[in-house]
């Protein structure tokens, strides 16, 4: 091996631990590089509201239907929403852009959701999009989900949302507040 193939190796070795030791720099300084605060909407298709239902039951276990969520803490129930995005927690704010994706309620004795969506923005404020994913005990008053990358503004984005039910309203309307914490930006 000649001596510039010495330092080419020696090069790449100290490029990597330097890259390295940012990464490890980053996890214990914990502060995520950008933070946002949103609200969504969901409005639950509960026979009669078809038109302002932003959500709808698409799948329900075979002694329920997909008109009213299933007993055992709508344990089997899969949920397709579409859901406006606000900054604030006012249904009726101009949405920044759309929630969209499904959860699906996987517990018999405690209401327990999985979440799979991505925020969708078009807004001047942001274009690009979030996505997420992780397990919800949506009986906590807060739960962190994973932010597991994004598009547009958010290009490789990562870190953690920690969601909060700011309000239910039966089985019909919930809102929930999006704490998002990146841990990655470019
Ligand atoms: C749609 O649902 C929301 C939330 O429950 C409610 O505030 C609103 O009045 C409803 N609108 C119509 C047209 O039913
Ligand atoms: C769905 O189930 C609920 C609760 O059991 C029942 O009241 C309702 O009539 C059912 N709807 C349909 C369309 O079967
Ligand atoms: C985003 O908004 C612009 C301007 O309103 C519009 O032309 C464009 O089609 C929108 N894109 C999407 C993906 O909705
Ligand atoms: C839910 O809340 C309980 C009690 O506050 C806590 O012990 C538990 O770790 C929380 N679980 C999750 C997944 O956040």
């Amino acid at each position: 091996m000649g001596a510039r193939s010495i330092v080419a190796i020696l090069f790449l070795f100290l490029a990597f631990r330097s890259g390295v030791d940012a990464a490890s720099k980053r996890i214990r300084d914990r502060h995520p590089c950008k933070r946002l605060v949103f609200f969504f909407h969901d409005i639950l298709y509960e026979g009669n509201n078809a038109k302002n239902a932003t959500s709808a039951i698409v799948g329900s276990p075979d002694w329920a239907n997909r008109t009213i969520l299933a007993g055992q803490s709508h344990f089997g129930d899969l949920v397709v929403f579409d859901d406006p995005i606000t900054l604030d927690n006012n249904l009726h704010s101009k949405p920044v852009g759309r929630a969209q994706g499904f959860y699906i309620y996987d517990k018999k004795d405690v209401f327990t959701a999985w979440l799979g969506f991505s925020f969708v923005f078009n807004s001047t404020q942001h274009k690009g999009s979030l996505n997420f994913a992780g397990a919800d005990p949506l009986m906590n008053k807060t739960r962190d989900i994973s932010v597991i990358g994004g598009t547009g503004d958010f290009f490789m984005a990562r870190g953690v949302a920690t969601l909060m039910t700011d309000l239910f309203e039966g089985d019909v309307y919930f809102r929930l507040r999006v704490d998002i914490k990146l841990y990655e930006c470019w």
